[in-house]
Parts: C-alpha cells; structure tokens; sequence
C-alpha cells in the first residue's frame, strides 16, 4: 500500500476541480478551497458547479472514503497539504497578456499563512517566467515566519470533456523543478499514475493497454513553455485544416479526404485538423493570445501565431456568409442552433464559436431557438431574448435553417427524417461535418458543411 500524500488544493474552477478529484481518487488526501463561497457551498453540498463526465462518480467516492474535501477557509486547505497545487484563473486582459494577479494574491497568502514548508506547484497556464516571480513572492511575504518554499510547474494537458480519463492517462507529465526534492515529491504525487493500480472511474477496470506516460523532468521556464507551444500548436493545426477547407470548397477537393490522407503522415499526425467553426473554449484563444504577447515583449515575432488567431475568428464569419447566401435575408428569419458548448461533453460556452455567432444572429434580427444538453443554463445568462427548446427536435420545428454549431453525438442519432418534415425551409449549415452529405442529400436536405461538395 502506498502513502497517501497531504495536497491542498486552490482553485476550484475546472482545472482545480480535476485535479483535486483526481489526486484524491488515486489514494492522496486532499483538500480544495476557491475564494467564491457559493462555489465552495454547492460543492460541499455534494453538488459539481460544471460538467465534466465521470467527475461527479470520483468526486462522491474520494468524499465517501474520506480523502477530499471542501473549505471556504484558505488557510486551513494550505496547512493541511505538504504540496499545494495553485490553479486559479489567468484570463486574458484586453492586450490579450495573461492576467496574473490570482496568482500573484495566492502566493501572498500562501506565504504569510503556511506554517510549515511547502511544495509549491503551479497548475494555473502561466508565462515563462511567473516561477520566479512565485518564488520572489513567497520568499519575501513570508520572511518573517521562517517557512521555506519550493516551487516548481506542471503544466496540465486536459481536455474538456475528457479531463478525468486525461489526468489518469496522461501521455506526459511535466514537471518543472530547481531542486531534486522538488522531483522527488512530485514523482511520488504521480507514482499511482505512472505504475496504475487505481481504481479507474473512465474504463471500470479494464484500462486500455497504452504506451506508459512519459514523467519529463525539466527547468521551470520550459515547463511554463511547453504548455503555450503544445497549445498554440494545436491551435495552428486547427487553422491550418481551416484554410485547407475554404480551399477545398472554392476548387472542388474534399477536405475529409485531405486531412484524412495528410494526418496518417507520423510526421502530422490525425488530430486537430477537424475544420469548421474553429476554435473556442477558455485555453486555445486565450493561450495563443498570451503566447503571442509574450514572444513580442520577448523580440521574437510570432506572425505565424497572429494568422492562426485571424483564419480563426474569420471562421463565424464565414459561416454567416454562407447563411446569408442561402437565406437571403435574416431578419425574422427562425433560426435554430444545435449546440452551444465549445465542444461536446462540457457545459463551457466560454469563448465558444456558437455565443458568437447567435449575438450576431440577434444583432441582425433573427429569431434564434438553441438546444444543447448540457449547456442551456449557462446560455440563458447571456441571452434572455433566445428561445430554448427541450431537444432537437423542437429547435428544428418551423426553422428556416438549421445550424449544427457543437458535434454532440446525439445531434448525430437524432431522426433526421422527422426533422426534415418539421422544419418551414430545410437547410442545415453544418459548422463541425457532424453529419453525412449523402445521406443529408438523398432525405432531401439543402445541407452544407465545410470543405465538402455540397
Ligand atoms: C485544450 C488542449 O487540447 C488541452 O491539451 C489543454 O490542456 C487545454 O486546452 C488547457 O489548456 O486547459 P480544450 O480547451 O478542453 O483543451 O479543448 P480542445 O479539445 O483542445 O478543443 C478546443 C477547440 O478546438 C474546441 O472548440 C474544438 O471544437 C476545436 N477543435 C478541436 C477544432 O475545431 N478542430 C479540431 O480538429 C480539434
């Protein structure tokens, strides 16, 4: 059996969530805090303030047994752990440069309340650079009280919608540390993750036979480093198979074809070169933006990175154009809109293609009704004047036109027959290629998607 460690951790947003239920889920005693006490008070209710699949299970077995638990009270979570993770929020200010004051005010508190040394990991997207600003904070607010710090990085990699299976299968972890106690520690955090042998909420037992995660050791600059160049990369990825796409729609190629063929290259790889609306959610935008920032008040120019971020944001645009095209006009114009979330298994509208989109939608006029599984609530906060209907069928009865804006499988599963009969015109602009063209075409949808024949 091995030894649980004491981890606190701060932050309780989506990263900190995950993290926290899963260091307890495999066998550490944790304890969470966020400075929001109607987050903390939904949680000790028993209760998630988002959604993230197989997180509730973990969360409720590691309460149950004893290993996680939810206070409003920072100090008591930052003495109850020999390591404490930071994962507060870095949002983007309005120079796209990452907003560190959170971390700045955690690592003052940090000092001035802990009362025994501690290892202090950075969890949080950050830029190169904020360790050292880190270790100067709890060095000189914590002067007075004789507690040492260590400080190191690990970068997280996960995805929403599959964070949990991400942090219990990781194809990396990264730690970024000065001291080989600082390794130490952080290689036994992780031991029941790189040797296995915890009980796996994602797989039930029957994990998959993967190749074994990669613990890399490196300096906490490159650590910091390695999060925004793996973000921005994908993100470049993204754009790219977008430009691939518009090509292929004006001189009549297929774009699931191309990245079909072009990502079983090694070199490439299969992964992002989905195109449609582009990217959203709160780290791609915001991770090249800072990155960007970065490598300008740095001297190096990342034009590469500014395109990306351009063919992205165009994205909506072109997407409106091609509503446009088909609908003429669209003031009073029904339009229904499947999805709302910026990728499918998440409730997070944040910086999603499909907010974006139905503002622009209202700004012109039309009537917009929205589905998604899991994201209405958070939608209806932004928007009181759209409709919300209770399933797909429903955003589809009358509609002028039909826009699949998230992949959620279940757009996939509905009756597309029964669908077609209800709407007042057929047209479905599909923003993710959810759905087969043939089979659109022969039920006898006008159906466009991107970068295919129509
Ligand atoms: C991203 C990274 O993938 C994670 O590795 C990282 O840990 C995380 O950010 C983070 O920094 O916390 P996430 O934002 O959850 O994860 O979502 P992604 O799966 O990366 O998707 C981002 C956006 O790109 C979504 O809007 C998705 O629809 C879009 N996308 C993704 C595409 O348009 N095409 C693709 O081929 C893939």
């Amino acid at each position: 059996m091995r030894a649980a460690l004491e981890i606190s951790v701060i932050g309780c947003g989506y990263v900190g969530l995950v993290t926290g239920a899963c260091l307890a889920g495999i066998g550490h005693r944790v304890v969470c805090t966020d400075n929001d006490e109607s987050k903390i008070a939904t949680l000790q209710a028993g209760q998630l303030p988002i959604f993230e699949p197989h997180l509730d299970a973990l969360v409720d077995r590691s309460r149950k047994a004893g290993r996680l638990r939810f206070t409003g009270d920072v100090a008591d979570c930052i003495n109850a752990g020999e390591a404490i993770f930071i994962c507060v929020g870095t949002p983007p200010l309005e120079t796209g440069e990452a907003d560190l004051s959170a971390i700045d005010r955690v690592a003052r508190t940090i000092a001035t309340v802990a009362k025994a040394p501690k290892l202090v990991v950075e969890k949080s997207t950050v830029p190169v650079q904020t360790g050292q600003q880190l270790k100067q904070a709890l060095a000189i607010y914590g002067r007075n009280s004789g507690v040492t710090f260590r400080v190191a990085s690990n970068p997280e990699f996960l995805r929403e919608g599959t964070a949990v299976g991400d942090f219990l299968h990781p194809d990396r972890i990264v730690v970024g540390v000065e001291e080989a106690a600082a390794e130490r520690q952080l290689r036994e955090i992780y031991r029941p993750v790189l040797e296995g042998g915890f009980e796996c909420p994602v797989h039930a037992g029957k994990c998959p036979a993967g190749s074994p995660s990669q613990f890399l050791v490196t300096t906490i600059n490159s650590a910091e480093l390695i999060k925004h160049a793996s973000n921005s990369f994908l993100a470049m990825k993204i754009s790219y198979a977008n430009l691939i796409a518009d090509l292929c729609e004006r001189l009549g190629a297929n774009v699931d074809e191309v990245t079909r063929a072009v990502g079983l290259d090694p070199r490439i790889g299969p992964h992002f070169l989905r195109p449609g609306l582009g990217f959203g959610g709160f780290c791609l935008p915001k991770d090249i933006q800072a990155f960007i920032h970065l490598g300008e008040k740095a001297g190096v120019d990342f034009a590469m990175l500014k395109e990306a971020e351009r063919i992205n944001k165009q994205r909506v645009d072109a997407f409106l154009e091609k509503l446009r095209r088909a609908l003429w006009v669209l003031k009073e114009k029904q339009i229904g809109v499947l999805g709302l979330a910026f990728k499918p298994d998440t409730d997070d509208i944040r910086f999603a293609p499909a907010i974006e989109l139905i503002r622009r939608l209202l700004a012109e006029r039309a009537q917009v009704c929205a589905y998604d599984p899991q994201a209405i609530e958070k939608t209806r906060a932004v928007f009181s004047e759209v409709r919300y209907a209770k399933d797909g069928y429903e955003v589809a009865e009358q509609a002028d036109a039909l826009l699949i804006t998230t992949e959620w499988k279940e757009f996939r599963e509905l009756d597309w027959r029964r669908i077609f009969k209800s709407m007042a015109r057929p047209l479905v602009l599909d923003g993710r290629n959810l759905l087969d063209p043939a089979r659109m075409k022969e039920i006898g949808f006008e159906y466009h998607s991107v970068g295919r024949p129509d």
